[in-house]
């Protein structure tokens, strides 16, 4: 049989196009078609010996299917009602970290090193939401800790703030999209269910929401960060309270465009008023 190879320039491209697609780590040696494995249930049928044959030897399967996985398919509207179901029985933030470490409904979770949950102190008086981990988040399991999270700790140290005591740092998505790719809306509803019951147990005096997905999932709008920024906004928590809410620019956005720092210093000296006037 003759083998076919690839010309250098032809593997170079294909090895582009995966990066460009999100794909750039390797986790097997050979594909899984995810889609292809029947659910547990259907496995469990086929698996179960006939009183008139002796039951086979455990075939090796890939370990995915091993995994007990809820019987649903993926990215189903049912997995975001579990994850809802799950927050809302959770009463504290170390009860909600143990759910969300526990949670198996989002795929990302599959390619991801680490889950991030959250840094800074949750008594903080500030909240931050930001979009999703990096690769230096997911290394680490923090959020916020490469380049971008250094403009945003040295951003709010200028009005005081630090994680010390001054803020509490959180992403919509607990998991690293592969190749840093935007979220599906369905990985940001499963994960955002979390992420309001977040935002209920840590009551913070202002929530700052940093960057368009991240303004967009919590207040529920289509309007993009351009037109968010620099206005208060309203969360209101599920007794009622309105937390004041402020859209900001995220500081991935502010490193490539430093021209846009002047209106973040506007936000960013609006909360400090803020939290003066809230006490
Ligand atoms: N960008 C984010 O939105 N969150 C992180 O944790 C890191 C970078």
């Amino acid at each position: 049989m003759t083998e076919a190879y690839l010309a250098p320039e032809d593997a170079a491209a294909l090895l582009r196009w995966y990066v460009d697609h999100g794909i750039d780590e390797t986790i097997g040696e050979e594909p899984i078609d995810r889609f292809a494995i029947p659910p547990p249930a259907a496995v469990a049928a086929t698996q179960a010996p006939s009183p008139a044959r002796p039951a086979a030897p455990t075939p090796i399967r890939a370990p995915v299917a091993a995994a007990p996985r809820p019987p649903v398919p993926l990215e189903s509207p049912q997995l975001v009602e579990d994850a809802r179901a799950l927050a809302e029985g959770c009463n504290t933030i170390a009860e909600l970290e143990a759910a969300v470490g526990a949670f198996e409904g989002c795929a990302l979770k599959r390619t991801a090193k680490n889950t991030v949950f959250a840094d800074g102190t949750p008594d903080a008086r500030v909240m931050v939401v930001g979009e999703a981990p990096g690769a230096d988040e997911d290394r680490i399991g923090k959020p916020f800790v490469g380049v971008s999270g250094q403009l945003m700790d040295r951003m709010m140290a200028a009005i005081g703030l630090t994680r010390e005591g001054g803020f509490y740092i959180t992403n919509i998505l607990f998991w690293r999209p592969p190749g840093n790719r935007t979220p599906t809306l369905a990985e940001q509803a499963m994960c955002l269910a979390f992420t309001r019951r977040h935002i209920e147990l840590v009551r913070p005096k202002v929530l700052v929401l940093a960057g368009g997905v991240s303004a967009k999932a919590v207040l529920d709008t289509t309007e993009g960060i351009m037109r968010l920024r620099g206005k208060w906004a309203g969360y209101r928590l599920a007794d009622g309270t309105e937390i004041p809410t402020m859209p900001t620019f995220h500081p991935a956005y502010l490193l490539r465009t430093p021209a846009s720092k002047r209106q973040s210093w506007q936000d960013l000296l609006a909360i400090d008023k803020k939290l003066k006037e809230v006490g």
